[in-house]
């Protein structure tokens, strides 16, 4: 206990829960210190998680082919490059869509992955009007419900027609069948 503090004591007795002038300042530069580091670190953490804040693109709708060149109960593939952007990692993976109108003259857009273990379905190869997987033979009528194999119907696309032109939004399960 130091001269100043023990004339002090002797002055005011302290009291069992009082501070004593060290404490006080070790607090409060201890505190200082602590929200002058916050203010330089706090910014630092937020830049480098701030892509994984970000809420992911959605809703966005993909400019595929002109509606004129669908044809009537006669699917046609489609390709088509998607922007994603994940956390950091920036991509632009092609996709595909088997899209056809149906006899009242709606445009539908199948997914091409098989819904048994996801390898690329196709059309029509063994002339019977359906969609095969070479993989392990699941087959799908021409509005994607499953026939063998496959345990659920062929996923589709939102489909949206602007100024003559077919759009492709999310994939969502199949609403025909
Ligand atoms: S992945 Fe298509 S039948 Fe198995």
């Amino acid at each position: 206990m130091d001269q100043y503090e023990s004339n002090e004591t002797a002055h005011h007795p302290r009291r069992r829960n009082e501070m004593t002038r060290r404490q006080f300042l070790t607090y409060t530069l201890g505190g200082a210190g602590a929200f002058m580091a916050m203010g330089t670190v706090l910014p630092m953490i937020r830049f480098a998680v701030d892509p994984l804040l970000e809420k992911k693109e959605k809703g966005n709708w993909i400019k595929v082919v002109a509606e004129s060149e669908i044809k009537t109960m006669e699917p046609a593939v489609f390709n088509f490059k998607i922007h994603q952007v994940d956390g950091w990692y920036v991509s632009d993976p092609e996709q595909s869509a088997w899209i056809m109108k149906d006899e009242s003259g709606n445009i539908f857009a199948l997914s091409p992955v098989c819904k048994h273990l996801g390898c690329t379905i196709n059309w029509n190869t063994e002339k019977n009007n359906e969609y095969v997987c070479p993989c392990h033979g699941a087959r799908y009528t021409v509005d994607g419900k499953n026939l063998v194999v496959a345990p659920a119907p062929l996923d589709e696309y939102e489909v949206d027609i602007r100024n003559g032109y077919v759009y492709l939004g999310e994939i969502v399960p199949n609403r025909r069948v």
